[in-house]
């Protein structure tokens, strides 16, 4: 199998942001609640921008970076539960906004784990020889599936995109990949976009009502601070790692009590965290590949450094990553 490496980074965000104290005259709720609860204080919410617009704003930085032309792109994968439409694919319409002509282009729908699961599968086509170089964007207008009325989902979620281009590579790069799911956890994080009104189905007992999200907390909560300590644990483990070995980790943005839960259960200093929920929330599949390039551009991550990216979420499922750059 060829190595593969992430060469460069991306991202993007919609201009409005939205303060907890704007929330707060939306529906029920306080810039203290939430701040405690979650430690989120901003989102940011697309008022004209679609998914595939964030999705090639981060694509076409990304590939600036990488001084890649858009011609020379062969794989392109789109994360994503909030795609502009069912087909084209948000990869697709990326395609062609970018002019990546020669690129094949799907989207693929992991949730919050979207974009380590993209990264998974780009890795195994790049390392079988299938393709020399992917790029790989998470990228959500989540703002579209969120219940403005409801207090306990709305203060949560974030619009964004961040992208990767990856390449064949002679270097380590991407040291270690897994993934996971707990399907049977599914209906715990749930977004309907489908109604079921086949006219011949006349004992509809779906649980699906809505597009809009809805969530039963505590036990994602209770999901998520398992898999975020069991994924981290175990690369350190199978690597024989210890903390100073690792540059930085990188893990799903949803809550900072989440992030909190996992550095004390690991032992690992909060530091090793980037966290950046505080601005953004929660974006689903962007929130790796944005904070992956926040940490770049803060100058937090120079070559030969070794970062773990950890994701969770609806599904339920889960992924973890080892890079060395
Ligand atoms: C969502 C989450 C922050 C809620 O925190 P919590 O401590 O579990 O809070 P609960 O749901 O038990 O609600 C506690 C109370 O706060 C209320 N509440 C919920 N949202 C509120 C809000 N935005 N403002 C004020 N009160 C709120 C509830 O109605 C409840 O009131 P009650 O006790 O009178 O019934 C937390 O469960 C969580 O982070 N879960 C994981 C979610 C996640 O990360 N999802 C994405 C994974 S990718």
């Amino acid at each position: 199998m060829n190595n593969v490496r992430i060469v460069s980074t991306g991202s993007s965000v919609p201009e409005l942001i939205i303060t907890n104290d704007m929330l707060s005259k939306l529906v029920d709720t306080s810039d203290e609640w939430i701040t405690t609860r979650t430690g989120i204080k901003n989102r940011r919410v697309s008022v004209d921008k679609d998914t595939s617009d964030l999705a090639t704003e981060a694509a076409v930085s990304c590939i600036k970076k990488a001084s890649v032309k858009a011609e020379e792109i062969e794989l392109i994968i789109v994360a994503t539960v909030t795609p502009d439409m069912f087909t084209p694919s948000t990869a697709c319409i990326v395609q062609n906004k970018i002019g990546a002509f020669k690129a094949s282009a799907f989207d693929i729908n992991a949730a919050c784990s979207g974009f380590i699961y993209g990264v998974d599968v780009a890795k195994s086509l790049l390392g079988c020889g299938r393709f020399r170089n992917a790029l790989v964007i998470g990228a959500e207008c989540l703002s579209k599936i969120t219940n403005w009325e409801d207090r306990s989902t709305c203060v949560l979620f974030g619009d964004a995109s961040g992208a990767v281009y990856m390449e064949v590579s002679d270097k380590p790069g991407i040291m270690k990949i897994s993934t996971g799911a707990e399907g049977d956890k599914g209906n715990s994080l749930l977004s309907g976009a489908l109604k079921p009104n086949n006219p011949f189905n006349r004992n509809n007992t779906s649980p699906y009502k809505d597009h809009f999200v809805k969530m039963n907390g505590q036990e994602v909560y209770r999901f998520a601070t398992r898999v975020i300590s069991e994924s981290i644990k175990d690369i350190f483990e199978e690597f024989n790692l210890t903390e100073k070995d690792i540059k930085l980790i990188i893990p799903h943005q949803a809550n900072l009590r989440i992030i909190e839960f996992a550095s004390k259960k690991l032992n690992i200093s909060i530091d090793k965290f980037y966290i950046n929920l505080q601005d953004y929330g929660n974006t689903s599949s962007a929130s790796i590949p944005l904070a992956l390039n926040e940490a770049f551009e803060k100058g937090m991550i120079s070559e030969g450094d070794k970062v773990i990216a950890v994701g969770f979420g609806g599904g339920l499922t889960y992924g973890s990553l080892l890079i060395q750059f």
